[in-house]
């Protein structure tokens, strides 16, 4: 086999041509220039994706599969074009196989009321890790709720890695659905997805990865993963809001009932009877957001044209740079240390508050997430209320970085112990 090269860091004049694809970085907060480290909320967007959400609503604009005229016909083109971009990123065998969604939440939503739902029994298990984001952790309780079926959830040790003789240990035959993430945005922790699905298929479970943190940051492949669901949503990967993608393998998308009900997701209606579309469409009922659709697809082709490795490569080195300078701040304790990480930091100090934390460093122009992150269970395991998170993304810089430490200076000189 021939070996695989490693993927070169980028140097300074490419990340600062990325940066220019991005017209927001020349904003300025409380006059000074933004540093953007909020990008496991959201990433902000290149010139690329704005001009194709724009050109869409300029040159393209109508109801998808709906009207003969040309504007029609173009929209339906554009949106189901798009589609098929989606699929190729991921490396899906069809484009069928991808459900427009609003975003990661109600894909996850989607999978346990069209699929787990109608097959759990009482005392049937799903299978969750003790990192997840309330979106792969609430669903899951609801569904158990309606059918009597029980969460089971699979620690993480002190670092913030999953325990994977226990996610061994916890499959069996009961087990009717496994949910994990590819990376957590809380701690950061990129779990093994590959080993995690070949272990729940033994027991023939399927499994579902909310890969709303990875998307952006490493190469997917649904295909080689033998991955039954893999939710992503377009914000978090340079594309708009309110639209994300669910990957289903056609075979299970096809056993699925509808679980929205309207136009565009059936064959024929009538008062005595309903005839449901075919999949994907089948789970689309009413307008989409055409416009996001199209969009996220040129996000996607603009992550492609610069390499998810390559811009992983970056965020990496960065994460590396940062956890250096971090560990060197006094009295400022990591939460997530985990070996294998993407691009995020978080941590608390011990005499500030992380939400007074946040609010200086935004005065220092620097933007980071404050607060539980939407993972309370994380928060608990640690036992703090709340963390700081400053997350990567492929613009970003080690001087964002210095920035951040200054900010947190800053933090010492107004928090003194
Ligand atoms: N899930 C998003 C985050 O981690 C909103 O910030």
């Amino acid at each position: 086999m021939k070996p695989v090269e490693p993927v070169r860091i980028p140097d300074e004049e490419t990340v600062a041509r990325w940066r220019r694809d991005f017209p927001i970085l020349n904003e300025r907060v409380h006059g000074l220039p933004l540093v953007y480290l909020d990008n496991g909320a959201t990433t902000q967007k290149p010139a690329a994706v704005i001009a194709a959400e724009r050109g869409f609503y300029e040159q393209t604009n109508a109801n998808v599969h709906r009207g003969v005229h040309l504007l029609s016909q173009r929209a339906t083109d554009a949106y189901e074009g798009a589609r098929l971009r989606i699929a190729r990123f991921i490396h899906a065998a069809r484009a069928e196989e991808i459900v427009y969604v609003r975003g990661t939440t109600e894909a996850i939503n989607l999978v346990a009321q069209s699929h787990v739902r109608p097959r759990v029994r009482p005392g049937d298990e799903i299978l969750i890790s003790a990192m997840e984001h309330h979106s792969n952790i609430v669903p899951w309780q609801m569904v158990c709720a309606q059918t009597g079926a029980v969460l089971k959830v699979v620690p993480i040790d002190d670092s913030g890695t999953l325990d994977i003789d226990a996610w061994a240990r916890m499959l069996n035959p009961r087990t009717r659905m496994v949910a994990i993430t590819h990376a957590s945005n809380a701690l950061g922790t990129i779990n093994p997805i590959a080993r995690l699905i070949e272990l729940a298929h033994v027991h023939g479970a399927p499994v579902l990865i909310d890969g709303a943190q990875a998307i952006a940051h490493l190469p997917v492949d649904v295909a080689a993963l033998d991955c039954d669901f893999y939710a992503f949503s377009g914000h978090k990967v340079y594309g708009p809001t309110g639209i994300g993608a669910l990957y289903a393998k056609a075979s299970l998308l096809e056993a699925m009932p509808p679980w929205q009900g309207g136009g565009d997701m059936i064959r024929s209606v009538s008062f005595e009877k309903t005839e449901y579309n075919t999949i994907p469409w089948r789970f689309e009922a009413g307008t989409p957001n055409i416009a996001g659709a199209v969009a996220l697809a040129a996000a996607l082709d603009y992550v492609s044209a610069i390499g998810v490795e390559v811009a992983g490569a970056h965020e990496a080195d960065l994460l590396v740079y940062a956890s250096d300078a971090l560990r060197a701040v006094p009295r400022l304790r990591m939460i997530g240390t985990a070996k294998e990480k993407v691009g995020i930091v978080s941590f608390v100090m011990e005499h500030a508050h992380a939400h007074d934390i946040g609010t200086i460093l935004d005065q220092c122009g620097v933007a980071v997430r404050t607060g539980h992150h939407c993972a309370m269970p994380v928060m608990a395991r640690y036992g703090v209320p709340a963390t700081v998170r400053a997350s990567f993304a492929l613009y970003n810089t080690r001087a964002d970085v210095d920035a951040l430490v200054d900010g947190l200076a800053r933090v010492q000189e107004l928090f003194p112990l």
